[in-house]
């Protein structure tokens, strides 16, 4: 197994190596490839830190260089870069084709910098398949564990003291190349637990900062619970609706991106609050509502004192007498349990 697991890795860094020489080497990589990422901003140091690549417009291309370089095929089916083609019966045929066409290519590393796995963005404007393809779960590759991104942020995350976090792939790209290295992205997953733990070995803090949607917001609601589980300190930035933190760094510049995070930065319960009161300033019921919303996030803090303050700041922030907020909480938690 361990034999097996380490051709995983040996394959995915060497398709790491092709797709970034196809990228740079080639004419098709060049023309199509290359110039997309330019004409998304990326400078040719942000490709080479992420190691991103290119997959050529065929369907063995990788097939037929891996069996050339000596490779077995079942490590290409294993780590998910070739599918099985299967015949109208759903039987396999024995053929087999490259997972990753056409695209741009994300590797994805663990901690220790190892490729384990990649994301792929279509570059057809009305793609009939999927934006992004993931490669799927293997032995190397459990997407649920993994923080696209950690293992160039990491050193950055200990320094900064806090773990800014995005949706996808070009928001790490476009922060970091602004010298914003703490950046992580969940990509292609809703926030986990094993994935906010990996963020707790190196700081306390995380920020989020989701896209500017509907979906962003949601999202971001369910992330600060669960950060708040995890027992991290959790704050939050909203970006205009249609921005994303990618968007919005090329849209106002690396400095004036620096200053947005720093003067919109919103504590969980700023942030509750402020979506309720856009919502119904003057409605109590919403606001009753919007009290117990808090009251739900605070009780699945782990540290007493910590739920304290945040309970002292709920009655500030609200206008409620201290003493009737916490029998409140007590009864929430009591009927919760
Ligand atoms: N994602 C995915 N599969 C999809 C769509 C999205 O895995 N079909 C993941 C990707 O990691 C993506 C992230 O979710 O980076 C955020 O999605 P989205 O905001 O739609 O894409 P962007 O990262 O903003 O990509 P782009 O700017 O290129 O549109
Ligand atoms: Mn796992
Ligand atoms: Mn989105
Ligand atoms: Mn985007
Ligand atoms: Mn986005």
């Amino acid at each position: 197994i361990q034999n097996d697991k380490d051709s995983q890795y040996i394959i995915s860094n060497w398709a790491k190596d092709h797709y970034h020489k196809l990228l740079t080497e080639t004419d098709e990589g060049q023309s199509i490839g290359l110039s997309y990422l330019r004409q998304r901003g990326l400078n040719q140091q942000t490709i080479k830190t992420f190691e991103l690549g290119y997959s050529l417009d065929q369907w063995d291309d990788l097939l037929k260089s891996a069996e050339k370089a000596g490779f077995e095929r079942k490590y290409l089916e294993k780590t998910g870069l070739a599918i099985e083609r299967k015949d109208d019966q759903g039987k396999d045929t024995g053929r087999r084709y490259d997972r990753f066409r056409g695209r741009v290519m994300f590797p994805i590393h663990n901690i220790s910098g190892r490729v384990i796995g990649f994301g792929a963005r279509t570059l057809k404007a009305n793609d009939k398949s999927a934006k992004y393809l993931n490669s799927p779960e293997s032995d190397i590759y459990h997407k649920s564990d993994v923080l696209y991104g950690l293992y160039q942020a990491r050193q950055a995350i200990r320094n900064e003291e806090v773990c800014y976090l995005v949706e996808g792939y070009l928001d790490v790209l476009s922060l970091h190349q602004g010298d914003i290295r703490n950046v992580v992205a969940s990509s292609g997953t809703s926030l986990t637990e094993s994935q906010i733990r990996l963020i707790g070995r190196y700081t306390d803090n995380v920020t989020v900062l989701y896209d500017g949607d509907a979906a962003g917001i949601r999202a971001s609601l369910r992330g600060i619970d669960l950060i708040l589980e995890g027992g991290l300190n959790v704050r939050v930035v909203l970006f205009p609706d249609g921005d994303d933190p990618d968007s919005y760094i090329r849209k106002v510049g690396d400095q004036r991106f620096k200053e947005y995070l720093e003067n919109n930065s919103q504590d969980f319960i700023s942030f509750k609050t402020n979506l309720v009161a856009k919502e119904a300033a003057h409605d109590p019921v919403k606001k009753a509502e919007a009290i117990r919303d808090v009251l739900q996030s605070i009780a699945k803090v782990p540290d007493p004192i910590k739920r304290q303050v945040f309970l002292q700041q709920t009655s500030g922030t609200f206008g409620i007498d201290e003493q009737v907020l916490i029998t409140e909480y007590n009864k929430l938690v009591k009927n919760a349990s």
